[in-house]
């Protein structure tokens, strides 16, 4: 599918995992967010694992460097937490927002962290992942 992007900030490469059903249910792959946005982008796939309660510093630059006006944005994220996940999406929504992007939906699921969370994001968590896309893209 054209004009589908995906970008994330993954240090441990659990929030990397949805990236990557996100990206095969869109057909392309999972960009570089030390990149910039395509100009042909129509529908943006944003993600991040939540870091001190807050998402990525390469996230927050890529948002933040460029232009997200006309564009639809979906953005998803992982946690250890529930509440951590939700709150850094808030963050990234806000920011968006901010930079005018139309957001579509938003996807969190958890992360493992050191003992906790293991196995996760698990098979569940990939379906959801994949649903969310697939709803995602419905909507652009
Ligand atoms: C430095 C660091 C800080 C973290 N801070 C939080 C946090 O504030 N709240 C939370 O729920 N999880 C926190 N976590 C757990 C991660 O958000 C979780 O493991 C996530 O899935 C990591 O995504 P990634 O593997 O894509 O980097 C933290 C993890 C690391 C490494």
């Amino acid at each position: 599918m054209t004009g589908i992007v995906v970008f994330v900030d993954s240090r441990g490469g659990n929030t990397r995992k949805i990236a990557e059903v996100i990206a095969a249910e869109a057909g392309t792959a999972v960009g570089d967010i030390t990149d910039s946005l395509p100009d042909t982008a129509k529908l943006v796939f944003l993600g991040s694992g939540t870091y001190g309660g807050a998402p990525g510093i390469g996230m927050m630059k890529f948002v933040t460097d460029n232009d997200f006006s006309g564009r639809n944005v979906a953005v998803f994220g992982t946690s250890m937490s529930p509440g951590g996940a939700q709150k850094m999406v808030a963050a990234m929504v806000d920011a968006l927002k901010r930079k005018g992007a139309t957001v579509l939906g938003t996807f969190d699921c958890r992360g493992k962290f050191l003992l906790f969370r293991r196995g996760h994001p698990d098979e569940t968590d990939l379906g959801n992942a994949r649903a969310f896309a697939r709803d995602m893209i419905s909507k652009h």
